[in-house]
């Protein structure tokens, strides 16, 4: 099989991809390396990919899925089976600052990507997000309950790439599946979020800013397991002739408290987490607890990593990342 995988230099693709190789299916890399988080990390996963022992099957083309003609160009010279759609502005908080890079990058880009995917029939697997359950007071977050609340433009776009999707599939007869996330961790992950940030405060002895003074809970999943929930989607759906629109929640099912998971990093490095509680921040979700029912059901995901063993492997690929 030949994937289009977009924002393969970012955390999920870039593992998506190295999983892809090892099964030596072939991989089109597209990204435009954006400088919302270190670039440094990002060109260290493609190079990691370019090195790969299937690196044969392997190409990188740096591109802003804004440039649909360039886009055009790259499925005029491809067939793929697949395009997994993992660009994205991704995090909540720049979200408030930074609103036009979510409606270049998610609307637009999402757009551009529907608008060629309408005459190709391509098959789409998208990242969407928990942020989409916005303001629900469910103690479980299932994909059947209502959500018409984003607290934030982040969690508008990705509800907006699910409408969206959902009417081409509805038009064009196209399958399409929307996996939503939930605090995605793991080696090589991203510097904005707290399992990265948290371990780059302890290491340098300063202060944790602690939102909502720790009563934040997340529903922490392990790459791998995303990895193989996705692999999982691939499977049930590439011999599927008919239209199909579904959305999974991709998630450990098992949410933990953020003072646990500074407990545990703190353990890890073997040094005292400094705290410093603060007010809650805006546009901030307090807990995220997914329903795994239907992915369970549908695909038979089991999310297989605890949060205590993904901290670990963690913290040993920042050390050696970090020299420390
Ligand atoms: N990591 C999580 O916890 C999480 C949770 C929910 C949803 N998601 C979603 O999953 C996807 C992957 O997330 P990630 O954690 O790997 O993020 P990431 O930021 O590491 O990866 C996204 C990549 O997309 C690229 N990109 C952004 N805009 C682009 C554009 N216009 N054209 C081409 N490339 C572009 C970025 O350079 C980046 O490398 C994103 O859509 C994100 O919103 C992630």
């Amino acid at each position: 099989m030949k994937f289009l995988i977009t924002g393969a230099a970012g955390f999920i693709g870039y593992h998506l991809s190295s999983n892809l190789l090892s099964q030596k299916y072939k991989v089109v890399a597209v990204d435009n390396i954006n400088s919302y988080y270190d670039i440094k990390l990002k060109k260290h996963r493609i190079k990691l990919l370019k090195k790969d022992k299937n690196k044969i099957n392997f190409s990188f083309i740096k591109l802003d899925l804004q440039n649909k003609k360039k886009l055009k160009h790259i499925f005029k010279q491809n067939n793929f089976d697949f395009v997994i759609h993992l660009a994205a502005q991704a995090g909540v908080r720049f979200s408030i600052d930074r609103p036009e890079e979510y409606i270049k990058s998610n609307v637009i880009g999402f757009f551009n990507l529907l608008e060629i995917i309408r005459y190709t029939k391509t098959k789409l697997i998208f990242a969407s997000s928990s942020s989409v359950y916005g303001k629900t007071k469910q103690n479980s977050f299932s994909e059947s309950q209502k959500n018409s609340e984003p607290l934030q433009l982040y969690a508008a776009t990705k509800s907006s790439n699910e409408l969206m999707a959902y009417a081409y599939h509805s038009l064009y007869n196209l399958c399409v599946i929307g996996l939503r996330f939930f605090t995605v961790y793991g080696p090589l992950g991203r510097p904005d979020m707290a399992v990265y940030k948290f371990s780059k405060k302890i290491v340098q002895n300063k202060n944790i800013e602690l939102f909502n003074r720790g009563n934040h809970s997340r529903d922490f999943t392990y790459i791998s397991d995303v990895v193989e929930c996705i692999l999982k989607c691939v499977n049930k759906y590439k011999n599927k002739k008919e239209k199909i629109y579904q959305i999974f929640n991709v998630a450990n099912g098992k949410p933990e408290k953020i003072t646990y998971l500074i407990n545990l990093l703190s353990k890890e490095f073997n040094k005292k987490a400094r705290l410093r509680p603060d007010k809650l921040q805006m546009g901030d979700m307090i807990n995220t607890k997914a329903s795994i029912n239907k992915t369970k059901r549908f695909l038979k995901f089991k999310p297989k990593v605890k949060l205590n063993e993904g901290v670990k492997e963690f913290v040993n690929w920042f050390k050696k990342y970090h020299k420390i």
